[in-house]
């Protein structure tokens, strides 16, 4: 999508009622600097349990993947995950691809000394419109990572397109595959708290999407009128996100006021949870064949290999 189109669908999603904001707009500067403090909230547990396992099982999971190849950072950031694995897999390539351009930017800057004989490369592209890495990418094998179960910002449909075009990537490149991060569902009193934590790391995150929308659309929203919401709903199996207004008031969004009611909400994020067994299926008819599976202690956190 353009940057019209792009503009377009955000106004249209703010008109709506309900109202929505895409994921994508939460990491500007400071929402990517939001979400490295979010990884080191004690509630927050997703991050430190992936590394656990990665930790846990990096020589077998490092095997599964092979050495020599491209390896493909799937919403990168600040490339911290993937830069612990570099050293195992040893790619002769590493692709970085992310909406954050800056982040990418600053963040292959500091890998570059670091891995001197590894080619590193930035793709600045939105996911969310179909991935399509072909012009990107050589005949050598390679590994898509696909860390912090961002897969269940998805719906499950979206997400099992989304990892079908992973599939149809590795198809032709024999000994190519997934690596995946996925959250699992587990006790309300333990998800919940993850994303409604008492510090307000998630709050001011939440609310910064608004600082964004403003610069892109020009539009006056203010983030302090906004208070976050953070809730479990069983029955989608997810976590959501909304941002719910204190007070009644108008927005100038696009040249039209916008009125939104006291209590009304703007949802911005869905984290889809899942049972391994139902990540493997949705695995499965993606077109993976064969499947690995990693999990902490307590079964919080999954780590697949597919391929
Ligand atoms: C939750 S962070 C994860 C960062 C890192 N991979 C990690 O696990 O720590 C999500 C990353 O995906 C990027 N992202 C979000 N939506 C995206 C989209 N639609 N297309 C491309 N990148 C996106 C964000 O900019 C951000 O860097």
């Amino acid at each position: 999508m353009d940057n019209a189109a792009e503009r377009r669908a955000l106004v249209a999603s703010l008109m709506a009622r309900p109202a929505s904001i895409a994921p994508k707009y939460f990491y500007d500067r400071l929402g990517c600097a939001l979400y490295g403090a979010i990884c080191e909230l004690p509630e927050y547990y997703p991050t430190r349990t992936e590394r656990g396992i990665f930790e846990a099982y990096r020589p077998a999971i490092a095997a599964a993947i092979g050495r020599g190849g491209q390896f493909v950072d799937l919403g990168a950031g600040a490339c911290c995950k993937a830069e612990g694995w570099l050293p195992f897999v040893e790619p002769a390539r590493y692709l970085a691809v992310d909406i954050a351009r800056e982040a990418i930017a600053r963040a292959l800057a500091r890998l570059e000394p670091e891995f001197p004989s590894v080619e590193l490369a930035g793709i600045v592209a939105d996911f969310t419109n179909g991935l399509d890495l072909e012009a990107d990418l050589d005949g050598r094998p390679v590994t898509f990572f696909y860390p912090g179960s961002s897969i269940g910002n998805f719906t499950p449909d979206e997400a099992g397109a989304f990892l079908a075009r992973v599939r149809a990537h590795c198809r032709p490149r024999p000994g190519s595959g997934l690596l995946i991060g996925v959250d699992t569902k587990k006790d309300v009193a333990k998800l919940v708290p993850a994303y409604a934590d008492p510090t307000g790391v998630t709050a001011a995150f939440n609310r910064n999407v608004l600082n964004h929308v403003n610069r892109v659309l020009g539009s006056d929203f203010r983030p302090a009128e906004w208070s976050h919401v953070g809730l479990y709903d069983p029955g989608h199996g997810r976590i959501e996100m909304h941002l719910e207004a204190i007070s009644p008031q108008s927005v100038r969004i696009d040249g039209a006021l916008r009125a939104f009611d006291r209590g009304e909400r703007i949802h911005t994020e869905n984290s889809y949870k899942y049972a391994p067994e139902e990540f493997e299926r949705l695995l499965r008819g993606a077109g993976f064949e064969r499947l690995r599976r990693w999990t902490d202690d307590a079964g919080a956190f999954a780590v697949f290999h597919a391929s």
